[in-house]
């Protein structure tokens, strides 16, 4: 029981980075709260981030082999990167994309998600709560 939740460019800011937007919760206390309610389900949690998209890409392919799942807020790269999805589509369970804010809310060019082609499911707009409604839904879509 195994989710590795993966974390786009800029996101290790979160909390200093335009706070109006993205609010005063930082990346520490989203992984705090992913780990203390994958402790309730027995789930073991692996957290990262990069601001690299190669990066990423060798974080999913790393997810192959060490995880069940996959929660990724790719930031920036969702509305740029095919590479990335290309590296989900190897990727064999579920996948969640997270989004702090709600995209469609902000400009046009963050209204198309490349990534979302992949996703089992999309959150966008519920701040750092998403993370954790992604990986309840992982929870019980896995009967974990
Ligand atoms: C984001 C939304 C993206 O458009 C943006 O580039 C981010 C963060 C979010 O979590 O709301 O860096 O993925």
């Amino acid at each position: 029981r195994t989710v590795h939740v993966l974390n786009g460019p800029n996101l290790n800011l979160l909390g200093k980075r335009q706070p109006e937007i993205y609010g005063r919760d930082t990346l520490e206390d989203v992984e705090r709260n992913l780990r203390a309610l994958a402790a309730e389900h027995g789930v073991e949690i692996g957290f990262f981030q990069s601001n690299h998209e190669g990066a990423l890409v060798d974080l999913i392919h790393a997810a192959r082999e060490s995880a069940d799942a996959i929660i990724i807020n790719p930031a920036a790269y969702t509305h740029t990167s095919v590479a990335i999805l290309d590296a989900l589509h190897t990727f064999e369970g579920p996948v969640y994309e997270c989004h702090i804010t709600n995209v469609h809310k902000r400009e046009a060019f963050r209204h198309h998600s490349y990534v979302s082609a992949r996703a089992d499911g999309v959150i966008a707009g519920f701040g750092i709560d998403g993370y954790l409604m992604c990986l309840r839904r992982v929870v019980s879509q896995l009967g974990w």
